[in-house]
């Protein structure tokens, strides 16, 4: 038995966390020692969730409502860990994508990750704590069909950077930019845009992933523990692609 990349007495919040990636990240860091608070849109996913578990706590939290974070913030002393995770995908190219599903996109993947990283940041400063933003490939290269979703995704990473630029001795900031990983989020756009070809689409999405598989939400948990854990010290402001090589191509 190792004791590596543990998180023993920390104090972890995870956006998102009552579904797919961060319900993963939740019960990983749960694993790993940590203390998780499920902040959720979907408060009672993130309490039967927080049930499951001996040391985690289901918080109320539209991330992009500074209001509602500040109240969620009201009942939180201290903090180790952010985990930014909370995410909503879009189909359609540029001329597909209307000016309100735009701003949508944006305000729940990017306004969100400056709303409640400012929220959290004098906790973090004070622990010198360490913040993962779930990015996607699409940050990095052009997906077809997802203007808005890579849009936001690409201001992910440049946020990550920015703020490690700005802060480079008192916290840590990483982004993890997954290719397509199995979870209700793409569940839900199977079901919305190819309710009649699953399987195809499915095989599709594999397909562009060189290892043959989807992610699993585990794949992408293990890494935002290990980014967490004292082990990544040196990783400070990186992108870290986890796709099965689709961006190494
Ligand atoms: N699944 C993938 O293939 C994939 C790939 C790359 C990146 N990602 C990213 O990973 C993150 C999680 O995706 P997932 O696949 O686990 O999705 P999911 O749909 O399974 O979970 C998303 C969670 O975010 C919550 N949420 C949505 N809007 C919210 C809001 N305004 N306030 C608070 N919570 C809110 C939902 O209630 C849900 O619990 C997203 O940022 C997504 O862009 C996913």
């Amino acid at each position: 038995m190792t004791n590596a990349f543990h998180l023993e007495n920390k104090i972890a919040l995870i956006t998102g966390g009552a579904s797919g990636i961060g319900a993963a990240t939740v019960r990983e860091f749960s694993r790993a020692g940590a203390h998780v608070l499920i902040a959720d849109l979907n408060l009672a996913a993130a309490q039967s969730l927080a049930a499951e578990l001996p040391n985690a706590k289901a918080v109320a939290m539209d991330v992009t409502d500074s209001s509602s974070i500040a109240t969620a913030f009201k009942d939180i002393p201290t903090l180790d860990i952010l985990v930014n995770c909370a995410g909503v995908g879009l189909v359609g190219d540029i001329t597909r994508t209307s000016e309100e599903d735009f701003s949508r996109v944006m305000r729940v993947n990017v306004n969100s990750i400056f709303l409640v990283t400012q929220a959290a940041f004098p906790l973090l400063l004070a622990s010198r704590g360490s913040i993962v933003n779930i990015g996607s490939v699409a940050g990095s290269v052009g997906v077809k069909q997802r203007f808005a979703y890579c849009a936001s995704k690409g201001a992910v990473q440049a946020m990550t950077r920015q703020i490690a630029v700005d802060y480079p001795k008192e916290l840590r900031i990483n982004c993890v930019a997954p290719g397509t990983v199995q979870t209700p989020f793409v569940e839900g756009y199977l079901d919305k845009y190819h309710a009649h070809e699953k399987e195809k689409v499915r095989s599709e999405l594999v397909a562009r992933q060189p290892i043959g598989r989807l992610g699993t939400p585990e794949d992408i948990a293990s890494l935002a523990r290990y980014l967490c854990s004292a082990e990544a010290e040196f990783i400070n402001g990186a992108v870290i692609p986890i796709d099965g090589g689709w961006t190494a191509a």
